[in-house]
């Protein structure tokens, strides 16, 4: 059994008269240690998604979440409140998108490095300030015993979000989902955050969901990619398998925007052409059918499901096969001998 099993997860924001659907019928599966990297523009429901899964979305009538998470045979999405409690952060912890909203400003970075190891690992204060400062050490905080006291606003950006890192990292969690983990920091820092994910998964086998704008970080650290478009994954792989050989046309024009040199990962996602998805006014069938040169007319009309690349399905029997490959798209865009979206 996988450590977590996603079916059919769906999020609704309802404000007014719109119906905003940020997520839609996702499902996949996430081994023990694997690495695995989410991409897609902003708005796709990267964050939705998986904040969906600790249940950190506001309640209805404001959202809706539909479907199943199972870790490991703990159905978390209808678990009581109570005991949701220590699988946030215990089990599964997130570094968010925005730290500067997520750290308690009234609390000394240290103390709230330290409160998971004592709430979590059941450390001694003591043990827990140990444990806290060797983990700022980690993450390449200066004098960390002296920066123990500091409060966030003592902190630039990215020692904060560095911060946000340790503390995910404190309670040695089965799950760390990072959102957007390295936005902030600079290409050294980048770097060394992106090491230390590695590290950490490695050592204690820690599975880690990475999410970023920045396809070179979620090749480099993850074996598998799930790239998002308008709340679905439209296709999902090896990382080596989806970089090289792209079989949804959004991927490969992630893909060759990327490869433009001049531009921020940030920007990379906006080079495609045509406007992003608005999931206030989802269009019929494929929603990346209106920016899309390989579009037929069924594009305009059936949703795509996600399905298993005939060539590499089946090979080992089992449910969960990480080298397998899925996509969703009506057209073999590919046999057209495209110029333009071709990696190669
Ligand atoms: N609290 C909210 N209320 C209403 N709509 C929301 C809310 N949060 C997100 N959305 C909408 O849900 C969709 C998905 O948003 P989400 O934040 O998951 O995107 P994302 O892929 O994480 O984008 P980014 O890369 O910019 O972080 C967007 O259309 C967004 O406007
Ligand atoms: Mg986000």
């Amino acid at each position: 059994m996988a450590l977590l099993t996603v079916r059919n997860l769906g999020v609704t924001f309802l404000s007014g008269k719109d119906r905003v659907r940020a997520v839609d019928d996702v499902s996949f599966q996430l081994e023990p240690g694997e690495r695995l990297g989410v991409v897609g523009e902003s708005g796709s429901g990267k964050s939705a998604l998986h904040l969906a899964l600790l249940r950190l979305l506001p309640r209805p009538p404001i959202c809706e979440t539909a479907g199943q998470a199972l870790l490991n045979e703990t159905e978390i999405l209808s678990l009581p409140e109570k005991k949701l409690q220590p699988i946030r952060g215990g089990q599964i912890a997130m570094v968010f998108q925005n730290p500067l909203s997520a750290l308690n400003p009234f609390l000394t970075v240290g103390e709230q490095i330290a409160e998971p190891l004592v709430y979590h690992q059941r450390l001694s204060t003591r043990d827990a300030r140990k444990a806290a400062i060797t983990l700022l050490e980690r993450i390449g905080i200066d004098k960390a015993a002296q920066r123990f006291r500091d409060y966030p606003h003592q902190f630039s950006g990215g020692m904060r979000q560095r911060v946000m890192v340790a503390m995910a990292l404190a309670a040695r969690p089965k799950i760390i989902i990072a959102d957007e983990p390295t936005t902030a920091l600079d290409a050294s820092v980048r770097q060394q955050i992106l090491k230390l994910f590695q590290e950490v998964c490695h050592e204690h086998n820690t599975a880690l969901i990475l999410i970023t704008h920045d396809l070179a970080a979620a090749a480099q650290v993850c074996g598998r990619i799930h790239v998002m478009y308008a709340g679905r994954i439209v296709e999902a792989g090896p990382t080596e398998k989806v970089t090289a050989e792209p079989r949804h046309p959004y991927t490969a024009a992630l893909l060759q925007a990327s490869l433009r040199e001049s531009i921020t990962p940030g920007e990379m996602l906006r080079a495609i052409p045509g406007r992003p998805a608005d999931a206030r006014r989802p269009v019929a069938g494929c929603a990346f059918h209106p920016r899309c040169e390989f579009r037929e007319s069924r594009c305009e009309k059936d949703v795509p499901q996600l399905q298993n690349d005939q060539s590499t399905s089946k090979r080992s029997g089992q449910k969960h096969d990480s080298l397998e490959r899925q996509f969703a798209c009506h057209v073999d865009w590919r046999a057209r001998g495209a110029k333009s979206y071709s990696s190669s």
